[in-house]
């Protein structure tokens, strides 16, 4: 069975080299994989939920999306699109709020720890907090179990936020009485490197501490060498396990190369000349990308488009899922409450109509196709766990053909 992966990306500032390692490096490395249908979306709704800065929210949008193509990911073997390009995010989000026990969200982290911090201040508990925090988990449930995901890649910060995703899929699920929502699973990637930035600790942009991931190979260059090492001389043995620069290195070095500079650290290699050789190594293997980058950010018109096509050919299974889910809620054509008209069904059956085909999913779930009447295949299901949330489904898509 294909397995569906989705993960968003907050376009908030520019990326860095612990992004590229920590995440957006493995990412791209997963959308290879065979047996996999690949989801990586621009998060730019949750990007407003903590700014009103609308000139850095478009500009990152065009830096992020120019980053993901230039490092590799191929818009033609997974779906990458901006989700504000898809009006059935917010629809979603309504319909899951709905369903969403105000309690729940009372205890998501983000929510709690901006109480905390409000209470600590001597301040009203909700001085300062807007909706867009609060609702950020429902949002962001929205994006997951609108097309379905299996798996959800993220950090461990994330975690919270898809078993918020898992029981609202499950409420909902309970409430109507189907299955309309697959239970997503938080994927979380134990082996990647947690890169030091300039002074040591994590790479993170709170502590300013950064390293940008494009710019010149001269800034660069700079950046490595303002990174902080110890007072030892050369001729000296140093240590490369408390040493950020030795970890820098690592992170983009092979397994061979990573020894020899161990060997040179005890041999008393000089600091410089070690920073020479992580600006070379890094340089050198972020060169060809930096160039792509380059004339990708010159060409926004370009990735707009990439973008716009990515969530246009999303939007039909959207729909489909969106127009079940409304079915199920009671948001219904009213014209289905007239009487029938006596062989309005004997002259449906004569006209040409598109047909459904049900089969078996090769996990066992039912599914469906959507066939025109010439047998053109218009559209596949998702994959249902019952006759209920199938037979929605296909009523959704019946109707929309109308
Ligand atoms: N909240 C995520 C972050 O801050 C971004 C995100 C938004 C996301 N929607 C998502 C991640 C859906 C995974 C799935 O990193």
């Amino acid at each position: 069975m294909t397995i569906r992966v989705l993960t968003g990306i907050k376009p908030t500032g520019t990326p860095h080299l612990g992004n590229y390692v920590g995440a957006i490096r493995p990412a791209i490395a997963a959308s290879l994989l065979p047996g996999i249908e690949s989801y990586y979306f621009l998060a730019d709704y949750h990007a407003l939920s903590g700014s009103a800065d609308a000139e850095r929210v478009h500009r990152s949008t065009l830096e992020v999306a120019a980053t993901w193509l230039a490092l590799g990911l191929d818009p033609a073997r997974v779906h990458f699109y901006r989700q504000s390009d898809l009006p059935e995010v917010t629809e979603l989000t309504w319909l899951l709020s709905c369903v969403t026990a105000k309690g729940l969200l009372n205890r998501a982290h983000a929510y709690k720890a901006a109480v905390d911090a409000n209470i600590a201040a001597g301040n009203d508990a909700d001085h300062g907090i807007g909706m867009g925090l609060y609702l950020y988990p429902v949002l962001m449930a929205a994006d997951i179990l609108l097309f379905n995901a299996h798996r959800v890649p993220v950090g461990r910060d994330q975690i919270q936020h898809i078993e918020i995703a898992r029981d609202l899929a499950q409420r909902f699920n309970h409430l109507h009485g189907g299955e309309y929502f697959t239970l997503p699973e938080a994927a979380i990637e134990e082996h990647t490197a947690v890169l030091p930035g300039l002074d040591g600790r994590k790479m993170s942009k709170s502590y300013d501490n950064v390293i940008p991931l494009w710019g010149s190979s001269k800034t660069l260059r700079d950046a490595i060498y303002s990174v902080v090492t110890n007072s030892q001389l050369p001729g000296e043995p140093k240590n490369p396990d408390d040493s950020s620069l030795f970890l820098l290195y690592k992170a983009f070095a092979s397994v061979e190369q990573t020894a020899a500079l161990r060997q040179a650290y005890a041999d008393g290699i000089a600091w410089g000349e070690a920073k020479r050789i992580v600006h070379q190594h890094i340089d050198a293997e972020l060169a060809p990308a930096r160039e792509r980058y380059q004339t990708l950010v010159a060409r926004p018109q370009d990735i707009e488009l990439t973008l716009r096509e990515g969530a246009e050919r999303l939007r039909p299974k959207a729909r489909v899922l969106l127009d079940a889910l409304r079915e199920a809620v009671g948001l219904r054509s009213l014209a289905r409450l007239a009487a029938p008209v006596a062989g309005a069904a004997k002259a449906a059956k004569k006209a040409k109509l598109p047909r459904f085909v049900q089969f078996k999913d090769s996990d066992g779930r039912l599914n469906f196709k959507f066939m025109a009447a010439d047998g053109e295949l218009l559209l596949t299901g998702v994959g249902y766990a019952d006759a209920k949330a199938s037979a929605s489904a296909m009523a959704a898509c019946a109707r929309h053909r109308r």
